[in-house]
């Protein structure tokens, strides 16, 4: 499969100017009565771009009568899940909208957490052909749409063009690379990745297990992670981590870490999700700004392979204000909430978002159509109300590989087994 070209992302600064949104009277109905001022509570995680303040600025323009108070919850996506569940297994309603991961959706509506939405998204008239389908799929379980797309996330490689011409190809020119560059200019080490035990390690197994053609399930729901496939690229994955090419201190990387480390020009590459590289061109913050490229991640033996990842939107099942929350909803999902968040670098689903110069503009990514079949294509974790339980077998196992306790064999076997309980 044939991703997107290399990009060398070349002196472009982030326009974070964002266009007027026209100022209307609000056209939501309201629970209170219409005309009375309706506070709701949006929580989403930390969001290190700066998105969320102008999201809810021009949300609370545009509808006047809605107030918006943001919950932020907790970077680390199985935290916030977890805190989600405590509060919504005890039907409160102290949130009326909130992100979720694309992995959360299918056990949300199982467990009754979240409203469905298909009767808005009908009388509202929303076309959900615009979005990337696998965003779209992200959200849908038993038939009903239960979040709507915000962005999507697919994994990438940062590398520094001043350090290095050409982005490393293959897993093993990667490990070259990093090895004969790490040190320069002021860098400390080769590459940065997440291998810590959370979610953002099933995404980066999912990555090098992918790049020699191995997945966890087939389309039916098969558990087919016993392969050699597999096997070769959790055996690299462990290679790359004992390469002396990461820091010491790689098991206990997350996405906060990588983007903190990349910033202040302390490695040569990183694999990280879009949105790294608003904050690599934000000259208050960041000492690389111009000097970082992004391309696809490297092949194994048989293709790049990135990780579906992204957030999508839904409403609190217990909510008191559900029209005022569909409102916000259909704000962030929509045109003008993708505008504001693309600005940012969060890679939009709405797919018109993509052609908007001044989107093009902001993150050049976004102007090549291969990057958007690049996210299009990336690889999905599996959609099942036990994907907690699933994610947490392959987070244990993969770590144990990692910290030399069990060979990649091993652990792919003991995945197997474990992961043939849970999918029946
Ligand atoms: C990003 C992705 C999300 C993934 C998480 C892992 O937030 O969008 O899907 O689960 O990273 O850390």
């Amino acid at each position: 499969m044939h991703l997107w070209k290399k990009i060398g992302v070349v002196g472009v600064a982030l326009a974070l100017m964002l266009t007027t949104v026209a100022c209307g009277s609000s056209d939501s109905g309201s629970d209170e009565g219409k005309g009375e001022q309706v506070t709701i509570v949006y929580a989403r995680g930390k969001d290190d771009t700066g998105s969320t303040e102008k999201l809810i600025e021009a949300f609370e323009k545009k509808h006047p009568n809605i107030k918006v108070k943001f919950k932020e919850m907790p970077t680390d996506t199985g935290v916030s899940h977890d805190q989600y569940v405590t509060m919504l297994s005890a039907q409160s309603s102290e949130i009326d909208v909130f992100d979720m991961d694309v992995i959360w959706p299918a056990e949300f509506a199982q467990a009754g957490y979240v409203q469905d939405l298909d009767r808005f998204i009908q009388r509202d008239n929303i076309d959900m052909s615009k979005y990337i389908p696998g965003a779209v799929e992200a959200g849908n379980f038993n038939g009903k749409q239960w979040a709507m797309p915000r962005f999507i996330d697919a994994g990438l490689l940062y590398y520094r063009k001043d350090i290095v011409k050409d982005p490393p190809k293959t897993w093993d020119e990667l490990i070259d690379l990093a090895k004969k560059h790490k040190g320069e200019k002021g860098t400390k080490s080769g590459f940065l990745m997440q291998a810590a035990q959370y979610e953002g390690l099933v995404c980066n197994f999912i990555e090098f297990a992918g790049s020699y053609g191995g997945r966890i399930l087939d389309e039916k729901g098969n558990v087919v992670i016993n392969s050699p496939e597999t096997v070769k690229g959790l055996e690299k994955m462990i290679e790359v981590v004992k390469s002396g090419a990461v820091p010491g201190n790689i098991l206990a990387i997350k996405e906060p870490e990588t983007h903190q480390m990349y910033k202040e020009g302390e490695s040569v590459l990183a694999r990280n999700w879009p949105y790294m590289f608003a904050i690599l061109q934000n000259p208050d913050e960041s000492k690389v700004v111009d000097k970082v490229g992004v391309a696809p991640l490297p092949k194994g033996d048989k293709e790049s392979a990135a990780a579906l990842g992204g957030w999508m939107i839904g409403i609190n099942k217990y909510s008191k204000h559900k029209e005022e929350a569909w409102e916000l909803v259909k704000f962030l999902s929509g045109p003008e909430g993708q505008k504001i968040s693309a600005l940012h670098s969060h890679s939009p689903t709405y797919l018109p978002t993509y052609d908007d110069p001044e989107v093009q503009k902001a993150n050049p990514l976004y102007a090549d159509e291969n990057f958007v079949k690049g996210v299009s294509a990336a690889i999905p974790r599996p959609v099942s109300p036990e994907y907690p339980k699933i994610s947490e077998i392959i987070q244990v196992e993969v770590s144990k590989a990692l910290a030399g306790k069990q060979s990649a064999k091993e652990a792919v076997k003991n995945m197997e087994k474990q992961l043939k309980e849970v999918v029946k």
